[in-house]
């Protein structure tokens, strides 16, 4: 059995009064929505106020980094025990803007992943291929090297504690999804490799997203594939309309497709 999980990155947007005003009326909007997963990610200096403000509703918290050690002298960094200790479910790990603008490579997100399992944070692993290497053909070859990098010596009890997001980094940001085709072969992809190093009744149990312009207009064709477990909604999801749209299309998947239902 597999999970659906809708998670909104709103990456580095929203004041806390903002953020506080967004999450209130997405946990009125959410109530009773309970066949998927829904995170929101907020930058740090809001996690805490909405983990309070989450309570009682069925919306997790993920946060958009963590560094791989658990204290020390690290300037500017947060440590996973710190997301923990005020209820931090989640973590976007390797996320392609971390990548390009603050020099995270396969080994560093490899230590972060092994650090969040240790301690009890649930990654949601982002890869993807950019432009050129997609037109160059070396797809496939980009998405192989960096979940083997970056799942190196990564053990996986359970399958549902980590997520996979793939996210074409031509796609963030940009209008321009993948479309539901180029999706599903990269999934597919994906979840064979990862049954070559897990098992294949691990990799079934995955939950893989996709990531990039997802929007209520898109969510439900990309959602429906057979390897498309749920989404990680950049732009839509600072939006309680777009963001919850995109949710109703996850309710209507998840009920069409038997991977979900045991
Ligand atoms: P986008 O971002 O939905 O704005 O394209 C997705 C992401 O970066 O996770």
């Amino acid at each position: 059995m597999r999970r659906l999980i809708i998670a909104g990155n709103w990456k580095m947007n929203k004041s806390v009064t903002e953020s506080m005003e967004l999450a209130r009326k997405l946990k009125m909007k959410l109530l009773g929505e309970a066949d998927l997963i829904i995170i929101v990610c907020p930058p740090f200096v809001s996690l805490q106020p909405l983990a309070e403000l989450l309570k009682g509703g069925n919306i997790h918290l993920g946060a958009q980094n963590m560094y791989w050690e658990e204290q020390g002298a690290f300037t500017g960094e947060i440590s996973p025990k710190m997301l923990l200790s005020i209820g931090v479910e989640y973590v976007i790990l390797g996320h392609s803007e971390r990548r390009k603008y603050f020099g995270e490579t396969d080994e560093t997100v490899n230590k972060k992943i092994k650090k969040a399992l240790e301690l009890g944070l649930k990654p949601i692993v982002c890869i993807g291929e950019t432009l050129e290497q997609r037109e160059e053909g070396k797809t496939l070859e980009v998405l192989e090297r960096q979940l083997t990098e970056g799942l190196k010596e990564v053990e996986i009890d359970d399958p549902f504690n980590i997520v996979i997001a793939y996210e074409p980094i031509w796609a963030i940001g940009t209008g321009r999804n993948a479309t539901p085709e180029q999706a599903q072969e990269a999934h597919h992809f994906i979840r064979e490799l990862l049954g070559k190093i897990y098992g294949a009744e691990k990799a079934e149990g995955l939950t893989l997203q996709y990531g990039g312009s997802v929007k209520p207009d898109n969510a439900r064709d990309l959602l429906i594939q057979e390897d498309v477990d749920g989404a990680l909604v950049g732009g839509a999801s600072l939006d309680t309309f777009n963001f919850s749209s995109i949710i109703e299309s996850g309710k209507e998947v998840f009920q069409k497709k038997p991977c979900y239902h045991y």
